[in-house]
């Protein structure tokens, strides 16, 4: 059971961290932290770069066209919203990664584990993950979505605020990128449900990121005290509609990042099978 706003006690948090780093260690092999691999996530890639039976068509010329928009110009299929959706959704994290590589770094050597850093080269998978949805269209993406300009504001802001304050901003921000692909995998299954293979392929992607980031609420939430916590939780509509604004094709394709206080305690039950077995959750 994933319980996001009572906080870890602090007798428990200790234990539990050891839990995770072994658990990453378990989960994603050797790192190399200079090249900022991971040796079993490495290996994992290579399914994503196999093609399908048959590559998928959709308006190329067009989605080239609307890609670097904030918000297309144009009418786009569900299934180009979609994809559109997929390569974009984590770019707000990647961006984030860049901004506080230095700062986990520092923290790795000087704090009491590399979980942190761990946690950076995971997001960087999920980059990859999701940029390879777009080889099935026969679409090459290799750099990240660059965020709006107003979002990069914010959170390089947040890189630079106090920990507390960065910490609980993270953790909301985690809580909402897990809502936001539970309901992609939702749009996910609906719209490509004439095409199974397709769509395999594509839920297995979202889950695969999913299962990271019920891990990476577990870290937050461990690492947070009960202020931490209250305050995460009274940032996180602030957190959604930030999202949903310098998002706007989750708009389009209908997919909310956040409704109410009672979507964020029901993210648990919402986790497919899949990822609950496979997370780690404390
Ligand atoms: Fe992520
Ligand atoms: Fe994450």
């Amino acid at each position: 059971m994933l319980d996001l706003f009572t906080p870890m006690p602090a007798d428990a948090q200790s234990a539990n961290r050891a839990a995770y780093r072994q658990f990453i260690f378990d989960r994603d092999g050797q790192p190399d932290f200079a090249m900022r691999t991971l040796s079993r996530r490495e290996e994992g890639m290579r399914r994503y770069t196999r093609p399908l039976s048959t590559l998928r068509e959709i308006d190329r010329s067009l989605f080239h066209e609307e890609y670097p928009r904030l918000k297309p110009r144009r009418t786009l299929s569900r299934e180009a919203l979609l994809l559109m959706t997929l390569v974009k959704i984590n770019a707000a994290e990647a961006y984030g990664v860049e901004r506080t590589l230095h700062l986990a770094t520092q923290r790795a050597q000087s704090g009491p584990d590399e979980v942190e850093l761990l946690l950076h080269i995971e997001e960087s998978y999920h980059t990859r993950i999701l940029l390879s949805t777009a080889l099935l269209y026969g679409i090459e993406l290799q750099e990240p979505f660059r965020p709006a300009s107003s979002l990069r504001t914010l959170i390089a802001a947040i890189a630079h605020a106090p920990e507390l304050v960065a910490r609980a901003l993270t953790f909301a921000g985690e809580i909402v990128g897990t809502i936001t692909f539970l309901n992609v995998l939702d749009a996910t299954r609906e719209i490509l449900r004439h095409d199974p293979e397709l769509r395999d392929a594509i839920e297995e992607r979202v889950l695969e990121v999913l299962t990271d980031e019920i891990g990476h609420i577990s870290f937050n939430r461990m690492v947070l005290g009960p202020a931490g916590v209250a305050s995460a939780r009274l940032v996180l509509p602030i957190v959604a509609e930030a999202v949903a604004r310098t998002m706007p094709v989750l708009g389009l394709l209908g997919v909310k990042t956040h409704s109410d206080d009672a979507a964020f305690i029901s993210t648990s039950s919402r986790l497919p099978e899949v990822v609950r077995k496979a997370a780690f959750v404390a």
